[in-house]
């Protein structure tokens, strides 16, 4: 086991917290499940869609509220769950990410609601609103060995 961290770092518009994901998914690979947390319009998506693209997915990455679920192809497949209108344990296991989960990176965005029922993410993040239109505070928790040196200079 390594040992726990927490990075924060303050973005200023969406294109970077777009890039401060993208550092964050180029370092993730299957078997990583990353919870989303924060409120409507915080910024999950466009968090979701930085790391898409640090894992290599080409297409940019959509909300799955009415889906649920999408899947994108990157450097391996790439799960992008909503876990807003669910409830319980049933409506969990219904989404069958667990099944997949080993060979995928799963992020889910409302991890907060379904946090007893999902396994224990790799990496959460929570979005904070700032003073501004435009201001989010990142805070980013997990084990030190995905995220030693992230958000440091030279990354987003
Ligand atoms: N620093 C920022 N980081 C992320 N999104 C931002 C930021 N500043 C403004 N926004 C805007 O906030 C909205 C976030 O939307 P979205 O990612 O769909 O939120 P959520 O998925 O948390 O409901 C977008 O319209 C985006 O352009
Ligand atoms: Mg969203």
């Amino acid at each position: 086991m390594t040992p726990v961290i927490t990075r924060k770092r303050r973005s200023r518009s969406p294109d970077e917290t777009e890039s401060l994901a993208g550092a964050l998914g180029a370092r993730l690979g299957p078997g990583d499940l990353v919870a989303l947390i924060g409120d409507l319009g915080a910024g999950k998506t466009v968090f979701a869609r930085g790391l898409g693209a640090g894992l290599g997915v080409m297409s940019g990455v959509k909300s799955p509220t009415f889906v649920l679920v999408r899947e994108y192809a990157g450097r391996c497949p790439v799960l992008h769950a909503d876990a807003y209108r669910l409830d319980g344990e049933s409506d969990w296991e219904g989404l069958g990410l667990d099944e997949r989960q080993a060979d995928s990176v799963v992020i889910v965005e409302w991890a907060d609601r379904v946090l007893d029922h999902m396994g224990a993410p790799a990496v959460t993040v929570r979005i904070e609103d700032g003073a501004t239109d435009e201001e989010r505070f990142l805070t980013v928790t997990g084990p030190s060995s995905l995220l030693e040196g992230l958000f440091e200079t030279g990354e987003g």
